[in-house]
């Protein structure tokens, strides 16, 4: 396979990064793993680590996430929310899709979509993924984690085959490419706000976004929960995230975890398996 990313490596600026107190790595086995080690070593909220390149890049449900140097971010946030019981640290997760849809929608004309609950697909393909990881007491949480892949300037030939018809970068669909320091500049920025105010007012606050970027309502799905599969059409997101699917015999069911493993025009996530 002809290798496009040695060829047009466009690297991170280490430079303007560091001024901006983000820890910047050329090379880490996962910046979540990072994070958490920085965090357990004092490290503030908001502190943010960078990478590359992942060599373990992990993705939700054990999955690995495809992390190679040059082309996507890979990045990870520090999050303390005080305010926020550990019951309720899932939505963060759903704020950090919402907010990232908005800016690629708004200020990079890129229509991103978000596949419930928090996948990012471009075109009906995974252009990028959460994953948060959290360390709490029964009713405090000591620090969150959101880990946050954005395949950026890949071409069609650097995925690998597993997950070639699945994955898609924001370059392959719309053929423009980004500046990715400016780019996670300005994502750290908006995140950093996203998260003000959902400490400050809850989720309902970002509902409204988060369902109208939605591309799974209306769709005839299958969700695969605790090992069962439901099939059925989404037909309503709740207020707390949850997904409704009612099925061919007019149940509804409410799906608050699991992993969409078929729609109509959805896809499977940008993952290898482990
Ligand atoms: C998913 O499976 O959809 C979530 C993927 C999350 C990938 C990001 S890349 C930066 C951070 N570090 C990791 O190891 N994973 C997350």
């Amino acid at each position: 396979m002809k290798n496009h990313l040695n060829s047009k490596l466009d690297l991170l600026d280490k430079k303007q990064l560091e001024d901006k107190q983000i820890l910047f790595y050329q090379s880490v086995d996962s910046t979540n793993l990072a994070a958490r080690r920085l965090v357990e070593n004092g490290k503030p909220e908001y502190s943010t680590v960078v990478a590359e390149k992942q060599l373990k890049g992990r993705g939700r449900l054990g999955r690995s996430w495809f992390s190679p140097r040059g082309s996507g971010l890979w990045f990870s946030m520090i999050l303390r929310p005080l305010k926020v019981s550990p019951s309720n640290a899932g939505a963060i997760t759903l704020v950090t899709a919402a907010a990232l849809a908005e800016h690629l929608n708004k200020q990079q004309g890129l229509p991103v979509m978000i596949k419930w609950p928090n996948d990012l697909l471009l075109n009906g393909k995974k252009t990028g993924g959460i994953l948060s990881e959290m360390k709490a007491k029964p009713e405090l949480i000591e620090y969150l984690i959101i880990g946050i892949g954005l395949n950026i300037n890949q071409e069609r030939a650097d995925f690998p085959c597993e997950i070639n018809q699945l994955a898609t970068s924001l370059y392959i669909e719309h053929d423009k490419r980004l500046d990715r320091t400016k780019l996670l500049l300005e994502l750290i920025e908006d995140l950093k706000k996203a998260y003000h105010s959902f400490c400050e007012y809850g989720f309902n606050h970002f509902y409204p976004l988060w369902k109208k970027y939605n591309t799974t309502l209306g769709k005839t799905i299958t969700v695969c929960r605790h090992n069962k599969n439901i099939e059925g059409v989404a037909i309503d997101l709740t207020q707390d995230g949850s997904l409704i699917i009612r099925d061919h015999k007019g149940c509804n069911h409410l799906i608050n975890h699991g992993e969409i493993i078929s729609g109509k025009t959805s896809t499977d996530s940008a993952f290898r398996p482990p």
